[in-house]
C-alpha cells in the first residue's frame, strides 16, 4: 500500500496520511479540527508512526485549538506542507495572492482527501507517468474559505522507485477573479542536519558544475529569470549531510519538471528548522484565474537518499527512464550521427555535406544532421529565422534531393530548426513585427540578432507549427535538432492584456510544450533532439518531448568531464548529446587525443562533429573502432546503473566513472588521465556497484572477485602524458 490514511492517530491530530515507498516514508499531520497541513517526516522508511510528540503540539505557542492560541507565533514555527502568505508565517511561502480589492492574504485549510490509483497528467505541462499498479496518488483538498479559492496538494508515490512528486491545482470558486502572484510546487520543512546546499551553476558552454555550500541562516535560492531553465541556474535542489559521499550520508533532492522561470531554495529558519522549496519564479509573474478557472503547477520531482549520491542519482536515472522520457527512441541505440555546425558553420552547399555523409557513411556513421544556415538567405547569424524556406543557393536540387541522396548512401538525415525565433531581418519579421515578444515603443534588446516569438499567440504557434511540419513532410527527415539561442527580454505581448502581462513567461512555456507536443503527434517517429545554445535548457520537462539533449556547446574532452558528470548526476547518460569534435577545439582551443574524445563522448548518445573529409588519415582510421566501441557499449551505457568513482572537478588530476549492467555482469569504466605526473606508479581506483562474490574477467584477460575490485581496487598502470583514457570493460564469463 503506497498510500495510507490515519483517522484521528493522536490527540489534535485529525488525519495523518503515509506515503510510502520502497526505502521511504513521507508523513503528513492535519492538525486541529481547523485544518492545518503540517508535514511531519519524510525519511528512511519506518516500522510505526507514534509522532506525537514529535509534531510538538503540547509546545507554545502550539497550545490548544480555538481562539486562545497564539496564531501568529504558531504559523512561524509550524511545520507546514504548503505554506501561504500573510498569514503570520514569515518564512519564504509557497502561495502568494491578490484579490479583487488587493488583499493577499490566503490559508487554504484542509478540507478532504482522495487517493487515486495510477497518477494523473498535468494540463498543458510534461509530467511523469505510471501504470496504477507502479504509483498511487494522494490529493488533499484545501480551501481558503473566504476567498473560495481551492487548493489541491498533490503527491504521487512510485514505490519501486523512491520517489514522490509534487504539484498544486487552484480553483478560484469565488464569482470574482483573483491573481496568482506566487505558486511553488513543493516545499519541505525539516530539522536541520547541518546541511550542505548542492546545486549545478553554469554558464554558456560550462553548464552544470556541481557546487556545495553550507546551508545558513541566510537563504540560498537557485533561480532562473531567463525565460528558459538556463545555463546559468539548473532547476535542481538537493540538501546533503556533512561529509556526502557517494555511498554515504543523507540527500534530500527536489528536481523541477519545467523549463521556464524557476526558483528553488532553502534556508534555516529562527528556531533552526530547515525550509526547502521549488517552483515557478514569481518574478514577473502574475496570474489572472477568472471564476470557475484552475491553475496547475508544474511538478517537482523529491527523492530522499540515506546512502549517499550515488544512490539519489540512481533513482533519477532509473525514474526518468521508466517514467518521463516517452519516446520510442529511450530504449534504442541511436543512429551515430555527424553533425556539420562545427565542421562548416553557416558555409556550406549540397555538395559539401555530400563530400561529408560519402565519407562518414564509408567509416559506419549513420545519420547526417545539417545545422544552422540551410534556409532563408542565412550565412551568418544575422537574419532569417521564422523564413523556414530552404535556401537553393545552398541546398542545389532542393531539400528532398539532399535527403535523398544521403539516404542512398544508407545514411538517415536530420536537421536543424530554432523554431522560438524570429529575426529582425526576416520576411516574417517584415510581415508581422507584433509576432515578437515586445514592448510597444522600446527598442527590443537583440541578442545573437534575434527576438523570441510570442507563443503565448495560438496564431504564432499555429504558423510556426506549419512552417516546421512541411519542411519535415517535404523529405525523408528522420531527426530534429530544436535548437534555442537567447533568453527572453522585454517581456510584452502585443495579444495579452495589461493584467495578464505576468503570465507571458509561463504561456510562452506552455506554447513552446503544445509545439513540441503535436510534433511528436504528428511525426511520432521523429529522433527530437532539444538544446539551447548547447545545454541552456537541460531539464526533466524538455526530457517528456526528447530522449536526448545537446549537453552544451563545449565539446572539448576535458571540459565535458565536469559538464558531463554535473548533467549525469540527475540525468541518464542516455539523454546527454556527447559527440567527438576537431582539435584544437573551437571551444577552448584544447588539443585531446582522438582516442580520449571517442571515450568521453561514449558517455552520452555519441556522434561527430567535425569536417570528417579534412582531419587526419590517423584520425580518421580510428573512426571504425569507435563506431565498434559504441554498439558494442552502448546497450550498457544507455540501460546500466550508472557510478561515479573519482571526480576530476575534486582532484584536479583524473576522472573516472562507468556504468554496471542491472544484473551486474558487465561492466564498463571510463578512466581519463587529465594530468600526467611522475609517479612511477600505477593509480588504483575502487570500483561500485560489482556483485562482490561474482568472478569479473577484465579485458586483460585477468580475473577478479567483485569485492577485491572494489574494495583492495583496480590498478590502472601509469600512464605518460596528459588526456590520456583508458576503457576498463569487465564481464562475468559463463555467469
Ligand atoms: C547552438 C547549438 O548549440 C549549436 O550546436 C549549433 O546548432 C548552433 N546553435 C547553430 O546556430
Amino acid at each position: 500500500m503506497n498510500i495510507r490514511h490515519f483517522d484521528k492517530p493522536f490527540e489534535d491530530v485529525t488525519d495523518m496520511f503515509v506515503l510510502s515507498t520502497k526505502n521511504t516514508d513521507y508523513c503528513i499531520g492535519i492538525i486541529y479540527d481547523e485544518g492545518y497541513v503540517s508535514h511531519v517526516y519524510y525519511g528512511k522508511k519506518l516500522s510505526g508512526y507514534n509522532f506525537e510528540r514529535l509534531m510538538r503540539i503540547n509546545e507554545y505557542p502550539f497550545g490548544k485549538a480555538g481562539k486562545e492560541r497564539e496564531r501568529c507565533s504558531f504559523h512561524d514555527m509550524l511545520s507546514h506542507e504548503y505554506p501561504s502568505h500573510g498569514i503570520g508565517d514569515y518564512r519564504e511561502d509557497c502561495l502568494s495572492v491578490e484579490t479583487a480589492a488587493g488583499n493577499c492574504a490566503v490559508l487554504p485549510l484542509y478540507e478532504s482527501y482522495e487517493v487515486i490509483e495510477g497518477k494523473p497528467g498535468i494540463t498543458g505541462l510534461p509530467a511523469s507517468f505510471g501504470s496504477n499498479d507502479e504509483v498511487s496518488t494522494l490529493v488533499l483538498h484545501c480551501t481558503d474559505r473566504m476567498l473560495d479559492l481551492h487548493v489541491d496538494l498533490i503527491y504521487s508515490a512510485f514505490y519501486d522507485n523512491d520517489v514522490i512528486t509534487r504539484s498544486v491545482r487552484i480553483t478560484n470558486k469565488a464569482d470574482e477573479h483573483i491573481f496568482i502572484k506566487k505558486v511553488y510546487s513543493a516545499c519541505l520543512d525539516m530539522d536541520n542536519k547541518k546541511f550542505e546546499v548542492l546545486s549545478l551553476h553554469g554558464s554558456w558552454a560550462r553548464e552544470r558544475h556541481i557546487e556545495k555550500v553550507d546551508l545558513t541562516h541566510n537563504k540560498t535560492i537557485v533561480e532562473s529569470v531567463r525565460g528558459e531553465s538556463s545555463h546559468q541556474d539548473h532547476p535542481f535542489l538537493a540538501l546533503v549531510t556533512p561529509n556526502i559521499s557517494q555511498e554515504t550520508g543523507e540527500v534530500y533532492a527536489m528536481n523541477f519538471v519545467y523549463s521556464g522561470n524557476f526558483r528553488a531554495g532553502a534556508f534555516v529558519d529562527q528556531f533552526d528548522s530547515v525550509r526547502m522549496f521549488m517552483g515557478i519564479s514569481p518574478e514577473d509573474f502574475k496570474w489572472k484565474l477568472l471564476p470557475g478557472e484552475s491553475f496547475e503547477s508544474p511538478e517537482v520531482v523529491m527523492t530522499y537518499s540515506d546512502c549517499g549520491l550515488g544512490r539519489m542519482t540512481r533513482t533519477f536515472h532509473d525514474f526518468y527512464r521508466q517514467h518521463l522520457i516517452r519516446s520510442p527512441y529511450l530504449h534504442a541505440k541511436r543512429p551515430i550521427l555527424i553533425n556539420n555546425w562545427e565542421a562548416t558553420y553557416f558555409d556550406f552547399d549540397t555538395d559539401k555535406l555530400l563530400d561529408i555523409a560519402r565519407r562518414a557513411s564509408e567509416l559506419g556513421i549513420e545519420m547526417l544532421v545539417m545545422d544552422d544556415g540551410w534556409f532563408g538567405k542565412r550565412n551568418d547569424d544575422s537574419c532569417s529565422l521564422g523564413d523556414w524556406k530552404v535556401n537553393e543557393d545552398k541546398i542545389k536540387g532542393g531539400l528532398k534531393h539532399l535527403v535523398d541522396e544521403v539516404n542512398k548512401l544508407g545514411m538517415k538525415f536530420g536537421i536543424w530548426f530554432e523554431p522560438e525565433m524570429i529575426s529582425p531581418d526576416s520576411d516574417l519579421y517584415r510581415e508581422h513585427p507584433d509576432w515578437a515578444i515586445h514592448i510597444e515603443g522600446r527598442e527590443g534588446i537583440r541578442s545573437r540578432n534575434q527576438f523570441v516569438l510570442d507563443l503565448s499567440r495560438k496564431d504564432v504557434c499555429d504558423y510556426t507549427y506549419e512552417q516546421v511540419a512541411s519542411v519535415l513532410r517535404s523529405a525523408n527527415i528522420e531527426y530534429v535538432k530544436w535548437d534555442m539561442n537567447r533568453q527572453l527580454t522585454d517581456i510584452g505581448s502585443s495579444f495579452l492584456p495589461a493584467d495578464r502581462m505576468g503570465e507571458l513567461y509561463h504561456r510562452y512555456v506552455l506554447g513552446m510544450y503544445s509545439l513540441q507536443a503535436r510534433l511528436l503527434e504528428e511525426f511520432p517517429n521523429l529522433l527530437l533532439e532539444n538544446c539551447s545554445g548547447g545545454g541552456g535548457r537541460f531539464d526533466p520537462g524538455m526530457l517528456y518531448y526528447s530522449p536526448q539533449i545537446w549537453c552544451s556547446d563545449d565539446t572539448d574532452a576535458i571540459e565535458r568531464l565536469s559538464i558531463q558528470e554535473g548533467t549525469a548526476i540527475v540525468y541518464p547518460l542516455s539523454c546527454m548529446g556527447a559527440h567527438v569534435s576537431d582539435c584544437p577545439n573551437h571551444a577552448v582551443g584544447r588539443t585531446t587525443p582522438f582516442e580520449t574524445r571517442g571515450h568521453v563522448a561514449l558517455a552520452g548518445t555519441f556522434g561527430y562533429e567535425l569536417d570528417i573529409t579534412k582531419i587526419s588519415k590517423e584520425d580518421v582510421d580510428m573512426i571504425p573502432g569507435q563506431v565498434k566501441m559504441y554498439h558494442q557499449y552502448n546497450d550498457l551505457v544507455r540501460e546500466g546503473d550508472y557510478y561515479r568513482i573519482a571526480s576530476y572537478s575534486e582532484n584536479h588530476l583524473y576522472d573516472c566513472y562507468g556504468v554496471v549492467s542491472k544484473d551486474k555482469k558487465e561492466a564498463l569504466f571510463t578512466y581519463v588521465q587529465v594530468m600526467g605526473r611522475v609517479n612511477y606508479k600505477g593509480r588504483r581506483i575502487y570500483l561500485q556497484g560489482l556483485d562482490p562474490l561474482s568472478e569479473y574477467t577484465v579485458d586483460d584477460g585477468e580475473t577478479y572477485t567483485g569485492d577485491v575490485l572494489m574494495n583492495a581496487g583496480l590498478l590502472i598502470p601509469e600512464i605518460s602524458g596528459d588526456f590520456k583514457s583508458r576503457l576498463i570493460h569487465l564481464e562475468v564469463k559463463n555467469g
